[in-house]
């Protein structure tokens, strides 16, 4: 069954969407804490790991393999369900290779555009290949097919990482991940609330309702 994760460092999106039930865990990174007003990574992970017992993701912002593994080592000391996101660059995949050695190397590789990045992140041990399908499309590319084939290639080989479909703009690349195979779909809260809104269940809901009240007389 695929994931469902919330793309936001707002805690109040966050309180909403776990209330509903139906959330398996968080995404953030800077450009989201910058979104949220703080730049206090570790107590708003803290904070949403006390909403969220699935997978929470907190970015390293060294560029460098040394730093990256350094920040590793804090983020992944905070909790238990909490991974480290790191960039899908040269610097990063040796940083991966690295911190999967580790018993809590928890790793969700970021920023991926391509299913060639995602097989080296994959064989650099990583848990998460997220891939941007917002952000291809802005390229006038196809991100949904970015997954469709990396889900193959992972089917392929049999790896244990996951497809993250992330940069989710609407409903459509929902369904569609869904359909492409996605293990995991990360999206922004307005797409949830989306998700399970239609104008068809409320009109029909709105007729349930006043034909009830006619049969009942009220
Ligand atoms: C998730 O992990 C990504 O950081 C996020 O989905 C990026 O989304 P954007 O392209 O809307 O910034």
């Amino acid at each position: 069954m695929a994931q469902i994760f919330l793309d936001t460092a707002k805690l109040d999106e966050i309180r909403e969407a776990a209330s509903w039930g139906v959330l398996d865990g968080v995404t953030t990174n800077p450009t989201l804490m910058l979104r949220a007003g703080t730049a206090d990574l570790k107590t708003n992970t803290l904070e949403i790991v006390d909403m969220v017992q699935g997978p929470v993701s907190a970015e390293v912002l060294s560029t460098d393999a040394g730093g990256m593994i350094e920040e590793a080592r804090d983020i992944l000391s905070w909790a238990d369900n909490v991974y480290v996101k790191i960039p899908t660059t040269a610097e990063g995949v040796k940083a991966m290779k690295e911190i999967s050695s580790w018993p809590n190397g928890r790793i969700n590789a970021t920023l991926i555009f391509s299913p060639a990045q995602a097989y080296l992140v994959a064989r650099a041990g990583a848990d998460f290949a997220s891939i941007f399908v917002g952000r291809i499309d802005d390229a006038g590319l196809d991100g949904m097919e970015v997954v469709r084939q990396t889900c193959a290639i992972f089917d392929n080989y049999g790896f244990d990482c996951q497809v993250l479909a992330a940069s989710i703009r609407h409903t459509t690349h929902v369904v569609d991940a869904l359909l492409a195979g996605a293990d995991i779909i990360t999206l922004p809260f307005g797409v949830l609330r989306k998700m399970i809104g239609s104008p068809f269940t409320d009109v029909g809901l709105e007729r349930f309702l006043a034909d009830w009240a006619q049969v009942a007389g009220k």
